[in-house]
């Protein structure tokens, strides 16, 4: 990246020690299921943030996005703890207090996921300050680690109570595969996703319905799920079946079993995924993703309008599967569809999107891509 490694010396008058970089992701299936220990299976995307960073000696902290005009936020290091001043900024400053650094920085963040799209554009900000850190710290922190304290940042410090998904797989996403992730441990397995193959394209579908995740629907949501764990009397989602849940039903409330319902079965839907995906039977595969869909819609209410016209077109259009994304209220659908067909598709959306009087939607592709690095400069 030597363009942001020039911005960066005409910004700040000296060079970077470390140019890092990371993903974003779509999830493939899995979704609102890694806070409940479940399985999730997502990919990195091709878009990515890239920063450049070099540390100071006089705990000062600088940092300024690309996107954002260069223009540079400080703030000394000492005073980098929850509450602090900052917007954006903050989601790199609680991967500075997440990782305990004490030593002052400069950094230049470049990012080119698409913001409020679903697309995790957080966690791919997050992710490269982390893997940045770590090698010019040489803090010698794993992956797991460093997920960790991502996803800490978001929590504490920006105050946003995601789960463990968008960060370990923009830290841990392998090239042409999809990464199934035990939530319970981070555990993975690269499950090849190489749709091309079959003469298929996975289509991202990005309503620019956008709903910002902080704003409390996200953190019901999960708690919803907390709430019927501890009134069953187990860890999480994760250790519920149908049935105890259907014979559970007078314990907890309506809103309550439809919540669960969606994570025992979306756990179920992950692993026959794989098994479809490692069968190369895609239209298995198509049929989860509805499910999954349906499920989000109608018993976890996380969809919107957009998302669901989204899924409703592409599917008429001869999707062989369709289904919303990440944490729902807007962003992004996926649509898997034979190659030949994406132009039908497309305008089959944007059709239906116009008569609805909606937003234009944009579309991109993306193949399964390498999760984050970094690198001395
Ligand atoms: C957001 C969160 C993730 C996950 C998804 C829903 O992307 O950051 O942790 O919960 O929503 O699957």
């Amino acid at each position: 990246m030597a363009s942001l490694a020039r911005n960066f010396e005409e910004l700040f008058g000296r060079k970077p020690e470390v140019i890092s970089e990371a993903p974003g992701r779509v999830n493939l299936i899995g979704e609102h299921i890694d806070y409940s220990e479940g399985f999730v299976l997502p990919f990195a995307i091709a878009d990515r943030t890239h920063a450049a960073i070099a540390s100071r000696p006089d705990g000062l902290v600088r940092i300024a996005s690309h996107q954002r005009k260069e223009k540079i936020f400080s703030i000394d290091i000492h005073d980098v703890k929850p509450g602090s001043k900052g917007d954006w900024e903050k989601y790199v400053l609680g991967v500075l207090w997440s990782l305990g650094i004490t030593t002052g920085v400069d950094i230049l963040v470049d990012g080119s996921v698409p913001a409020g799209a679903g697309l995790s554009s957080s966690a791919a900000l997050e992710c490269s300050v982390a893997v940045g850190l770590n090698e010019l710290f040489t803090l010698n922190k794993s992956l797991e680690d460093l997920a960790r304290a991502s996803q800490k940042a978001e929590n504490d410090y920006v105050g946003m109570p995601c789960g463990i998904m968008d960060q370990s797989v923009s830290l841990m996403g392998k090239v042409g595969a999809a990464l199934l992730l035990d939530c319970r441990d981070l555990t993975t397995e690269s499950v090849p996703f190489s749709v091309a193959d079959a003469g298929l394209e996975l289509l991202i579908i990005d309503t620019q319905a956008h709903h910002a995740l902080v704003d409390g629907g996200y953190a019901e949501r999960r708690a919803a799920c907390e709430s019927v764990a501890a009134k069953l009397n187990i860890p999480s989602m994760r250790h519920l079946t149908l049935n105890v849940l259907e014979a559970s039903r007078e314990k907890i409330t309506d809103t309550e079993f439809i919540r669960a319902r969606h994570a025992v079965t979306e756990i179920a839907r992950v692993l026959d995924a794989v098994i479809a995906l490692r069968a190369s039977d895609f239209i298995a595969l198509g049929k989860l993703i509805n499910q999954s869909h349906n499920s989000l819609r109608d018993d976890y209410e996380v969809s919107c309008p957009e998302l669901d016209l989204a899924v409703a077109a592409s599917l008429e259009a001869g999707a062989i599967g369709s289904r919303m994304v990440g944490g729902g209220f807007g962003g992004s659908a996926i649509a898997l569809i034979k190659a030949e067909d994406i132009s039908k598709v497309r305008d089959a959306v944007t059709a239906a999107f116009e008569s609805h009087g909606f937003k234009r939607p944009r579309f991109f592709t993306s193949l399964p891509s390498a999760g984050a690095s970094a690198a001395r400069y």
